[in-house]
């Protein structure tokens, strides 16, 4: 090893990596149950992506009109193209309303109705009856800054349990054992530049998802999926990553999110003739369809000459139709970003918006325990000593190949707090914590190699090209020559993506070596994404194949398995669907037509 390094050495029960929000869920829970916890981060907790979740967490509360747990469930499934687990969707639904309620004992400052409940809105492929009723009012908001709420009141509530943070720390690597059990982390505190052993009988990966592999996206600079790169280095495979999901509302030209809350509270899209495009595309579910099938709707009025702008590129969003005081009260963050990023005022004049990468579908396989899986042959569902992972870095499936808005806070709360259940049955506080067995070395190699590279290349010139690819060939409408050119061009970024010149060594904050580490990590799902998207011959949910038009239950009702080794080639095998719900209160939903 051409430098050697000093250690400092760290044991706790658990390790949650990431400060999200399931990272924060997680710890809290952790350190109610009495685990010694503690939470490595690379950003200031209260910085980590779920700030910018805007619209809502979704539950059944039924505060505006009646609701029920089970038409939530069937909705996700409906969305997911019955390609979400249903054991895993039903516990999400039902487990729902409590989780709420407990935000708010927490002290969410969520909205509120005139009778002083919870306030809630519209959001899109949320119904009730089973698709039978009118739009549900599902989604529990906090004005249109939902995430920055939760996450704060998590954020306190873990201080006042005095968890433990390691802040502005970035994980390198896991440490896993030969027999395949993890025993903990490496991580490069940013601050001081020191490098930290963390071993745990638990490690948590909470590190989100990996948007900013795309050109657009409305993921914070932050977004590079860290951990499920570490899981792809760990020998462990990823699931679904083929379903990258699309906003229909991100800024035309920023990528920043415009919430469909905007939609909910009444807003709808035109294209350049002025035509409420979606009843054409959705006549019962409108402007509130789910997001693959308004995206698609978007990209096809583009790409038939009705966009609107001078290159006739993107779509109008109209909010000045509503009354002021629901933009100002109920969208005050929207009204902003309007103003700041498409210089707009919403009140007036209509927002220019463009479908924008928003949600990793896929991530590290998981059982509804937050369990990593590493399926085998005679077992699908094994599962991997000392992992968990939660949140969008994690795939347990609850969104299958498409997900609902205002179900990703929810899937954040939900199993964050399974995390912590699980991990409190397994682990006895403070019982001993095994030494790791070596595989530091191999980790801290990859470090150096990276930190001492002088290829020539800056990782922000390079970065951009990987970024173009996926945007081009891994885009809304998928076709197989596209994406096989796509597959193509990324083998042929792979020598100038790891030639990249890190000329300053340093470890003291070091910016241009956190992009490299960065950079290596997104590419590492750029490659996992575009392979598992060629793979895929059908179309379903967010994965709209134009030379396979229809969902393929015969041969793809399955969860695609990918692993990548160092050379960039990616294996493949797959999980069955769970169809089966395991609670005796709800029936699960046969695989059935997706209409809207
Ligand atoms: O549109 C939104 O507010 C986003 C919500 C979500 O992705 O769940």
């Amino acid at each position: 090893m051409p430098n050697s390094y000093d250690i400092i050495d760290h044991s706790f029960d658990v390790i949650v990596l990431g400060a999200g929000g399931a990272g924060l869920r997680a710890t809290l829970g952790m350190v109610a149950a009495g685990l010694n916890t503690a939470c490595v981060t690379k950003v200031y907790p209260t910085r980590s992506h779920t700030v910018a979740a805007q619209g809502g967490i979704s539950a059944a509360l039924g505060n505006i009109e009646k609701d029920d747990w089970r038409w939530h469930m069937f909705d996700t499934v409906r969305g997911s193209d019955w390609l979400g687990d249903q054991d895993a969707i039903a516990y999400m639904c039902e487990e729902a309303i409590p989780a709420v309620v407990e935000l708010e004992h927490l002290g969410v400052p969520f909205s509120r109705t005139d009778a002083g409940t919870i306030y809630q809105r519209r959001f899109g492929g949320h119904t009730t009856e089973y698709t039978k009723g009118d739009m549900a009012y599902r989604a529990c908001a906090a004005a249109d800054r939902t995430g920055h709420a939760i996450l704060h009141t998590l954020y306190q509530q873990c201080l006042k349990h005095q968890a433990r943070f390691f802040i502005e720390y970035f994980a390198i690597d896991l440490l896993m054992d030969e027999d395949g059990t993890c025993r903990g982390l490496l991580a490069w505190c940013l601050e001081d530049g020191s490098l930290h052993r963390f071993r745990a009988n638990m490690v948590v990966i909470a590190t989100g998802g990996c948007g900013r592999v795309y050109q657009s996206c409305t993921s914070a600079h932050i977004c590079t999926g860290d951990g499920n790169a570490m899981a792809l280095r760990a020998g462990l495979p990823l699931q679904d990553m083929e379903f990258i999901q699309f906003h229909p509302t991100g800024v035309y030209g920023a990528g920043v999110l415009i919430t469909e809350g905007a939609r909910g509270e009444g807003g709808f899209l035109t294209n350049s003739e002025g035509e409420r495009f979606m009843p054409k595309y959705a006549p019962r579910e409108k402007d509130l369809s789910s997001r693959d099938v308004v995206s698609r709707a978007e990209a096809i009025e583009i790409r038939e000459g009705r966009g609107v702008g001078p290159k006739k590129d993107h779509i109008h969003l109209h909010l000045e139709h509503l009354p002021p005081e629901v933009l100002d009260e109920r969208l005050p963050g929207i009204v902003h970003s309007a103003r700041t990023f498409a210089g707009v005022d919403a009140h007036k004049e209509p927002i220019p918006v463009i479908p924008t990468v928003h949600y990793v579908m896929g991530g590290i396989p998981t059982n509804i325990r937050a369990e990593v899986v590493r399926p085998t042959k005679d077992n699908p569902e094994a599962v991997v000593p000392g992992l968990m992972a939660i949140g969008e870095a994690a795939c347990v499936s609850v969104h299958g190949a498409n997900r609902l808005g205002t179900n990703s806070l929810l899937d954040l709360i939900v199993f964050g707090r399974a995390a912590s259940q699980r991990a409190a049955e397994l682990i006895k506080p403070g019982s001993p914590v095994r030494e790791t067995n070596g595989s530091e070395e191999r980790v801290l190699q990859r470090f150096d190699r990276i930190r001492n590279s002088r290829g020539g290349n800056k990782p922000g010139e390079v970065r951009p090209l990987m970024q173009e690819t996926m945007q081009a060939h891994f885009a809304v409408f998928r076709q197989g020559d596209i994406l096989e050119e796509g597959v193509k061009k990324l083998a042929k970024l792979r020598d100038p993506l790891e030639r990249v010149t890190v000329d300053d060594s340093s470890l003291l904050w070091n910016s241009t070596l956190l992009s490299a580490l960065e950079l290596s990590n997104l590419s590492e799902q750029a490659v996992v994404i575009a392979h598992s998207a060629r793979a895929r011959t059908e179309s379903r949910g967010a994965h709209a194949r134009e030379d396979y038009h229809k969902r393929d239950d015969v041969n793809w009702l399955k969860h695609t398995i990918a692993w990548k080794d160092e050379d960039w080639k990616v294996t493949f095998a797959h999980r069955p669907v769970r169809l089966n719900t395991l609670s005796n209160e709800v029936q699960s939903f046969p695989p059935a037509e997706r209409t809207h």
